[in-house]
């Protein structure tokens, strides 16, 4: 299982090969919890390394919280939040001889809770429920209760009432769109962003028109409106995907005033806003004016598998929405509300551990980055990605070329309405990390190659 040949010259010096090593296996799930490491001189045989390079990287690991020894015991992995929160171990697949990394989407792996979580609903409220016919249309009272006080308890006052459950915040999205029915005209929504919101919009009959996200001039808001008088406004102003940024406190107000005086509908999608990564205050989100829509999900927080979103609404639009025909396969199915009624109160705890790592996560990425000519970028305030801008090249040259060196990222032509954009690269920052440090060497040899 130790091998020479599994060490990555890419991961640095012979010392940061070898914790990369023990890393990747972990991350790959060939190491769990409890898992016990050869000794050091069997590890340094096999790796065909020094004893002292080998104590060297398990003591960095050790200082990590990866791995203990024990006198007597040998050294095991240990219960960390890389274990209990594994982001994104999909994102290294293996394609020959060096692993491929498939960054174009940017997911997360569910973590420890949901396990318990969903021993804890088949004992306690499976059963019971079982006797029933499953949760109505727009999801249970009692999960719509769970996720109003959690609404609530980050300012944003909300009543069961206002909540329909969906399969996720796109279809809680489409389900606002629905039920608004404002089509044929025109959405502006910012440029760049979540690209299944243009095919949403499309599907709604509305024509998109784009505000240039990170800019977020407001002037150019109210002339945007002035031209094209939309029937609504989409904006992700926390932590918007994919560049990482938030709309600045300040034109907050500013921005819902506008979208009144035009008569649009302000649809806020807060999906992002719990992975607040910056150290600073974060703005009080848009659902917090009255009259916006918002929708959320626990896809970002907790896992994309489990398909529970809501989109908050007035009552009367509500009302509207739950006699739309297409909600009644739109609605999270009861083992799902189970489920998530069983990890709301556990949120605090998933979201700080999923933040804390994707802190270290974007840190790893930056510094990284720091060491690439040609390229700048805005620090995300939160989020999972980073939006590269490149300062010489095309990014279809240089994703071309990371494709030859194993590494696929999404190019940013994806994320606006026109698909105009010719100089940015999506990255994602759920990779732990070590897989971080080798997808910006591997982004280093594109970009040395494209120009
Ligand atoms: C901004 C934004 N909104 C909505 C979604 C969709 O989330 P869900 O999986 O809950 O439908 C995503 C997913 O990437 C997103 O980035």
């Amino acid at each position: 299982m130790w091998r020479a040949g599994d060490l990555e010259a890419a991961d640095g010096t012979k010392t940061e090969q070898v914790e990369a090593l023990v890393l990747r296996r972990i991350e790959r799930g060939e190491l769990s919890i409890g898992s016990r490491l050869p000794s050091e001189r069997v590890l340094a045989e096999r790796l065909g390394l020094s004893r002292v390079t080998v104590v060297r990287a398990l003591d960095h690991l050790r200082a990590d919280g990866v791995l203990e020894t024990k006198r007597g015991s040998g050294t095991h992995v240990r219960p960390t939040d890389r274990l209990l929160d594994p982001i994104a171990p999909a994102s290294t697949v293996s394609a020959g001889d060096q692993p491929l990394l498939d960054l174009r989407f940017a997911t997360t792996a569910a973590p420890h809770d949901v396990v318990e979580a969903a021993a804890q609903m088949v004992a306690d409220s499976l059963p019971q429920a079982m006797g029933g016919d499953g949760p109505p249309s727009g999801g249970s009272l009692e999960l719509r209760t769970a996720l109003a006080a959690r609404l609530t308890s980050e300012g944003v006052p909300t009543e069961p009432d206002q909540l329909t459950l969906t399969v996720g915040a796109a279809a809680g999205l489409n389900a606002a769109l629905a039920g608004l029915d404002l089509g044929p005209g025109v959405a502006i929504t910012e440029t760049p962003t979540y690209p299944a919101a243009f095919d949403l919009l499309r599907k709604h009959r509305l024509d998109v028109a784009g505000w240039p996200a990170g800019v977020w001039d407001t002037d150019q808001l109210a002339h945007l409106c002035r031209r094209h008088r939309p029937k609504v406004i989409y904006l992700q102003a926390d932590n918007h995907n994919p560049t990482g940024l938030s709309l600045p406190a300040d034109r907050r107000t500013t921005v819902v005033e506008i979208a009144r005086r035009y008569g649009a509908a302000l649809i806020s999608d807060e999906t992002m806003r719990p992975l607040w990564l910056a150290s600073g205050e974060q703005a009080d989100p848009l659902s917090r004016y009255p009259r916006t829509v918002s929708v959320g999900s626990l896809s970002k927080t907790v896992w994309g598998g489990l398909r529970v979103g809501w989109v908050r609404t007035g009552k009367q639009l509500r009302r509207r929405i739950n006699t739309a025909a297409q909600l009644s396969v739109a609605s999270p199915s009861a083992l799902d509300d189970l489920l998530a009624q069983a990890i709301v109160p556990k949120l605090d705890k998933v979201i700080g551990r999923r933040r804390a790592r994707l802190r270290a996560n974007l840190n790893a990425l930056e510094t990284g980055l720091k060491t690439l000519d040609g390229v700048t970028w805005a620090t995300p305030t939160g989020g999972m990605t980073l939006w590269l801008e490149l300062t010489d090249v095309r990014a279809r040259r240089v994703l071309d070329a990371a494709r030859e060196h194993g590494l696929l990222l999404g190019s940013g032509d994806l994320f606006t309405p026109d698909g105009t954009d010719r100089r940015h690269i999506r990255i994602p920052f759920t990779a732990p990390p070590a897989t971080l440090r080798l997808v910006v060497a591997r982004l280093g040899d594109a970009l040395n190659q494209s120009t």
